[in-house]
């Protein structure tokens, strides 16, 4: 069964690379990255992210990504000198990772593997990060050890989910539950496409219980946009309103943490 859901997982995001839908120009050329990290900085702006993942305290240390992606993140700890390395389900995501990494000069190790059994040994990471990865796996409690194995003592841990006390979890889904028949579950699992199999929302205090194990649990809230709230193509919520409650119900929930 779980062998089933994991191979369902990544014919899935073989099929449908992180927002390459939106994306005019063809997978793994300089135009598809180079449109892809504005799209990107548009939600988590080059200071936010630096912020939140401090590059530079990673210089000369063993960084890993678990769901890579096309290697947005670890190219920015490669380019404060870190060693990274990146895991994700699908060979897609493997390839555009060796190519942005080949465009910009950067080197990285990818590999193809699954959250649930990280292909590493223990204790040799100093940081793991995981952006947007671990609602869609079908056991996050198994994640969650693998990352707490992989991880040295001392290490930091660095993860976004998707958020339960967000706008749009709670306000915008229910409402197009009642219009469309869609239930809340099948929504989100449709924010990273149609036929995405799995998606999941935690509260602040369900992804503290999942890092039982660590110390230092720090969380915080983000992105909150109009689309969130209103309908699409509705008029647009100023940007001081959402910028005001995008820490209460912002849809994207991160954790650090530190194992001891
Ligand atoms: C929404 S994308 C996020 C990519 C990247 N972390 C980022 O921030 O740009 C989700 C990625 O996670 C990968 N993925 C999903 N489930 C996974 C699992 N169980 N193990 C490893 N990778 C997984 C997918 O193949 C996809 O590349």
């Amino acid at each position: 069964m779980k062998d089933l859901e994991i191979q369902e997982l990544r014919s899935f995001w073989e099929a449908n690379p992180l927002s390459a839908g939106r994306i005019p120009y063809r997978l793994g050329t300089p135009e598809y990255f180079s449109f892809y990290d504005r799209l990107r900085e548009k939600n988590e702006t080059p200071e936010f992210s630096a912020l939140l993942h401090e590059y530079h305290h990673y210089s000369h240390k063993k960084v890993l990504d678990v769901g890579s992606g096309n290697g947005y993140v670890l190219g920015k700890y490669a380019q404060f000198g870190a060693q990274v390395y990146g895991v994700d389900l699908t060979l897609t995501g493997v390839e555009l990772c060796q190519r942005r990494f080949e465009y910009q000069g950067l080197r990285g190790h990818f590999c193809m593997g699954n959250a649930e059994e990280l292909p590493f040994p223990g204790s040799v990471f100093d940081c793991v990060c995981s952006m947007g990865v671990l609602h869609h796996t079908p056991n996050i409690e198994r994640a969650m050890g693998e990352v707490f194995r992989v991880l040295k003592p001392g290490g930091r841990l660095i993860l976004m989910v998707y958020h339960r006390n967000s706008a749009l979890y709670q306000f915008k889904f229910r409402w197009m539950n009642r219009v469309t028949g869609k239930s809340r579950r099948q929504l989100v699992n449709e924010i990273d496409g149609l036929g995405n199999p799995k998606g999941e929302v935690f509260s602040k205090s369900e992804i503290k219980n999942l890092l039982r194990s660590f110390t230092d649990i720090e969380t915080s809230v983000g992105l909150l946009q109009s689309w969130m709230i209103l309908p699409r193509g509705a008029r647009f919520v100023p940007d001081q309103i959402l910028k005001r409650f995008e820490r209460c119900f912002g849809w994207f929930l991160y954790a650090k943490a530190i194992k001891p």
